[in-house]
């Protein structure tokens, strides 16, 4: 069988990055900018800020990622690149770049979803894995529970109703004085707390239902924040990690694993920014175990923004001739399996 390389390009929050991967599965390079030290004094990602420093760095890191892997344009077979959702201005200078270039180089373009992109970095390191599968796609933007039926199909089982868990993990280290973005923070700060100080409410909805709330969550724990400032008391900021952590990571695991049993399906994946966290990791495995379930999640740099997740997305949409035409445009909201 022939090699394809596939040239990915992700810009749809605040990572500049760019990646060649071969036939979908074999990363030859993974450049990745972070302008986290620059958004961090604002305590978020500053929109406007996003796109003009991407703007400064997308030629070099396309260009890194090509010597990285010693290819050329010529070795190209497509591009594949973020169109969406994100920051609309942060996709367009992807987007623009993407297209400049195949243009330019006459190659293909194939415009990715982002979320579907974050499934996809769990296929970089096991060359076995193979839909279908339950995928929890977890970031700072998206809480998904998905039926991957094959590469491309997809079946939204659950998502939020509200806040994203990795925009109420940001929120509640905001709060607490931790540095943006506060998820890795809380992470840490929770090994050092007890996790059964406070109790948290765990939100499950209704009976049966995959979707997900984090707003009560989170407000639940800025009260408590509030009211024991109030009284002069100081506060134990790891034991709030923790309890906070273990009340969004048990409805997360224990709505996948139902996921799981009502689609009788034995395979999870984790997805996303969140998909990094030690204790979501830890749980999972625990319960798989029990249950005989096979688990897969990325490392922690497939698991954030990456450019590699995105050429992984792009070449399963190659070889079924999935392309996207040049006017393509940017858009800052598209849900998982909507087409462009
Ligand atoms: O996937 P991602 O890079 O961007 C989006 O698509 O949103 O995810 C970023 C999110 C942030 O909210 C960040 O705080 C969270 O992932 N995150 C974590 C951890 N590492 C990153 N949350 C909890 N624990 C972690 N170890
Ligand atoms: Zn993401």
């Amino acid at each position: 069988m022939k090699d394809y390389k596939i040239l990915g390009i992700e810009t749809s929050c605040d990572e500049t990055s760019a990646s060649v991967v071969v036939n979908g599965r074999r990363v030859l390079s993974n450049i990745i900018t972070s302008q986290i030290d620059i958004h961090k004094k604002y305590g978020g990602v500053v929109p406007e800020i996003a796109s003009r420093n991407h703007i400064n760095v997308i030629s070099q890191v396309v260009d890194a990622a090509l010597l990285e892997s010693s290819t050329t344009m010529e070795d190209i077979d497509a591009i594949a690149v973020t169109y969406a959702p994100g920051l609309e201005g942060a996709l367009l200078v992807g987007l623009s770049y993407g297209k400049a270039l195949a243009f330019s180089a006459n190659k293909k373009l194939i415009g990715i979803n982002h979320i579907e992109g974050h499934i996809f970095a769990n296929f970089l390191e096991n060359e076995n894995l193979e839909p279908p599968f339950i995928a929890l796609i977890v970031s700072g933007g998206h809480t998904h529970i998905a039926k991957v039926l094959d590469y491309g199909k997809y079946q939204v089982l659950g998502k939020t109703r509200d806040d994203a868990i990795g925009e109420a993990y940001d929120k509640v280290a905001r709060v607490l004085g931790l540095e943006y973005p506060g998820g890795p923070k809380i992470d840490a700060l929770a090994k050092k707390g007890d996790p059964d100080s406070i109790n948290f409410p765990k939100i499950y909805l209704d009976k049966d239902s995959l979707d997900f709330s984090f707003s009560g969550l989170k407000s639940s724990v800025l009260n408590y924040i509030n009211s024991q400032k109030m009284k002069n008391i100081d506060l134990n900021k790891a034991n709030i990690a923790a309890s906070f952590q273990k009340a969004a990571i048990e409805v997360a695991v224990n709505k996948t694993l139902k996921a799981a049993e009502m689609e009788n399906i034995n395979k999870i994946v984790l997805a996303g920014g969140v998909a990094a966290n030690s204790a979501l990791r830890f749980e999972m495995e625990n319960k798989c175990k029990e249950k005989n379930i096979e688990l897969n999640y990325p490392s922690n740099v497939y698991c954030t923004d990456n450019g590699a997740m995105i050429a992984s997305c792009g070449y399963y949409k190659f070889i079924n001739n999935e392309f996207s035409d040049f006017d393509l445009n940017a858009k800052a909201t598209l849900k998982l399996g909507d087409s462009q």
